[in-house]
């Protein structure tokens, strides 16, 4: 639900509290406009450097996350740090991330939800 539409189930909004490209705050978005349907990221996204990575669980938790040359090496990441990158915008490094993925204001029940759903895209 989230991933896709931006709201839970309660019908509430979970919205950027900092970072993203300002058209998010005027149209609104959620994972899917940056991350992409399948969570496998790759497209170019207006206004952002960098290109959204993939964030299906298991590519953020393998050993072998893909990097770009030149990018600082992190761990893979396990539920907590995906946390911390969603809420806070911080690697495995604690390094903060490209100031395009947005810092979400979201509550716990619902960033479990959303942890769960990156496992479920790993089944698609
Ligand atoms: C406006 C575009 C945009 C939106 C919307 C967005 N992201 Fe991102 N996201 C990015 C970009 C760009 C990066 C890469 C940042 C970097 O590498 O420094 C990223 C990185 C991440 C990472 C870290 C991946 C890694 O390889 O380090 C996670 C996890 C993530 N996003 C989850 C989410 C979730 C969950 C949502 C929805 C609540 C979301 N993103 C919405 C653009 C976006």
């Amino acid at each position: 639900m989230i991933y896709y539409t931006g709201f839970n189930m309660n019908g509430e909004r979970i919205i950027p509290k900092s970072g993203g490209p300002h058209w998010l705050y005027q149209h609104g978005g959620s994972c899917v406009t940056c991350h992409g349907p399948d969570g496998k990221g790759g497209r170019a996204v207006m206004m952002c450097n960098e290109i959204p990575p993939d964030i299906r669980f298991s590519t953020l938790t393998s050993e072998k996350m893909e990097h770009e040359a030149g990018e600082e090496e992190h761990p893979p990441y396990n539920e907590t740090t995906i946390k911390m990158a969603i809420t806070q915008g911080l690697n495995p490094a604690g390094q903060p991330l490209d100031e395009c993925m947005p810092r979400w204001d979201i509550d716990e029940n619902d960033l479990n939800d959303l942890v769960d759903f990156l496992k479920e895209l790993d089944t698609q």
